[in-house]
């Protein structure tokens, strides 16, 4: 009998990325193998996430539901992995002394020493050694059509309100050739679309050859691969939405008319105090300037709302610049204090209440553009990647439109999966569409 792998991930794309390559560097050896089921694991890792406080308190409450696994199964072994790893290090113990091991996301790699070591103390490593970690990553296992490719990790920026810098490190650029080796050994498994990532993406930066490469000529080679149908990258910031990376828009057609570009607030005295770097102003020149080499472009952001002592007004200038921009999609949340940040120690007067309030209109008038966009869709032809069998109906497939809508469309044959094909889009819902599928021949 084998022993059993359970991973459970909690968080961004960069711990998705992780725990893929956990399980890739774990299975190196042939006794593991992956369950999807808890119950039955011989160890269970937790790659955990910490940027707000509930993100934080959901994972001690998994490890309180662990720990009446492990009385049942004294042999189970339990790692925590991820940010909270690295924020609480060894005072995890305190409050889940039955933690077997604890590292964090640039330590992965040292996963299987690490479960071997009796000495608890000794199972800790929360180390920062980031171009070891990429050093040492097995070869890529493909699980779909589409695969994230990690190109830099950690964060310089220092937003005032955001562990990330802390439990990451500073940002590091991976190499280029690993890179692409990793890209070209993922299309070689039938991956078609690539999704650059990393915490603060566009600001990969690496030296080679005397020239300074950066995340354009990435997408530039990238485009170039026979087999790469599809180009995203994940997550950018403003700052570094350069000329270079935009103009790269204008030649590199499998790159998405898509962009995550998170604002975080539409209010120049809130963007300082988060310690952003750019105004409103010069974040809506950006998005002007992707829209001439891209008009149709749809952008979707990160706000934080309810940051200490946000007022009405600021409030209200999110809400203008979401009129504005039009965003397509949000990810939105009520700001959480984090400890040892800057922000964490601002005074903050606005009820939680008020906070709540903001969140929710805010949220509805994101879904309303969503769906109005949505709305637009029907009867038009999208070019849209397949990605799969219908979660709704197993007689249909599901592809995604540029914008990473999931359109859900009768056909049998799978053998289309992670082609392009042109779907005639029928159905608009708030978070789906339908459509007929029109070139199921000759696709490409
Ligand atoms: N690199 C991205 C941010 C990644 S963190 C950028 O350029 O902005 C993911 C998102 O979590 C952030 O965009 C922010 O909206 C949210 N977030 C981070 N810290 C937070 C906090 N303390 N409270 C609430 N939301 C937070
Ligand atoms: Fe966090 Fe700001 Fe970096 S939100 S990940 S510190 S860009």
């Amino acid at each position: 009998m084998g022993t059993k792998l359970y991973i459970k991930t909690y968080g961004c794309q960069m711990n998705e990325y992780d725990s893929q390559k956990t399980l890739e560097i774990l299975k190196q050896d042939s006794t593991i193998e992956e369950t999807t089921n808890p119950n039955e694991a011989d160890i269970i890792l937790l790659n955990t996430c910490s940027i707000r406080e509930k993100a934080e308190e959901k994972v001690y409450s998994e490890l309180g539901r662990l720990n009446k696994l492990k009385k049942i199964n004294p042999n189970l072994k339990i790692g925590v992995g991820g940010c909270v790893a690295t924020q609480e290090g060894k005072n995890i113990y305190k409050r889940a002394p039955f933690v077997d091991l604890i590292f964090g996301p640039q330590t992965i790699h040292k996963v299987p020493s690490l479960l071997k070591e009796g000495n608890k103390i000794q199972a800790v490593d929360v180390s920062f050694p980031i171009v070891e970690k990429f050093d040492s990553l097995p070869q890529p296992e493909a699980t779909g059509v589409s695969s994230f490719v990690s190109i830099m990790e950690g964060c310089s920026k220092y937003c005032s309100f955001c562990v990330v810098p802390y439990t990451r490190g500073d940002e590091v650029s991976r190499k280029p050739d690993q890179i692409f080796d990793e890209v070209t050994r993922l299309i070689e498994q039938g991956v078609s679309e690539i999704v650059f990532v990393g915490q603060n993406v566009n600001a990969y930066k690496y030296s080679w050859n005397g020239r300074v490469l950066g995340l354009s000529d990435l997408i530039e080679v990238c485009g170039s691969i026979d087999g790469v149908e599809r180009i995203r990258y994940t997550t950018s910031h403003p700052l570094e939405m350069t000329d270079d990376l935009i103009d790269v828009y204008g030649h590199v057609p499998q790159l998405v008319s898509h962009l995550h570009l998170p604002v975080q607030s539409g209010s120049n005295n809130i963007l300082i105090k988060m310690k952003r770097n750019y105004s409103r102003e010069e974040y809506i020149e950006i998005i002007d300037k992707l829209l001439k080499v891209r008009p149709n472009i749809k952008i979707s952001s990160d706000f934080i709302v309810g940051f200490p002592n946000e007022t009405d007004t600021d409030f209200q200038q999110t809400m203008d610049l979401i009129e504005e921009v039009k965003f397509d999609a949000s990810f939105s949340f009520i700001y959480s204090a984090r400890p040892g940040t800057p922000a964490s120690q601002l005074e903050d007067i606005v009820p939680l209440e008020v906070k709540k309030e903001r969140l929710y209109i805010l949220q509805k008038r994101i879904d309303e553009l969503q769906l109005e966009y949505s709305n637009d869709l029907v009867n038009t032809i999208q070019r849209c990647l397949v990605t799969g069998v219908s979660k709704k109906d197993i007689n249909q497939l599901q592809a995604r439109t540029e914008c990473n809508r999931v359109v859900n469309f009768d056909f049998q044959n799978i053998n289309i999966l992670g082609k392009l094909v042109d779907i005639d889009i029928t159905k608009a819902y708030q978070r789906s569409l339908t459509g007929k599928i029109l070139n199921s021949e000759g696709v490409s």
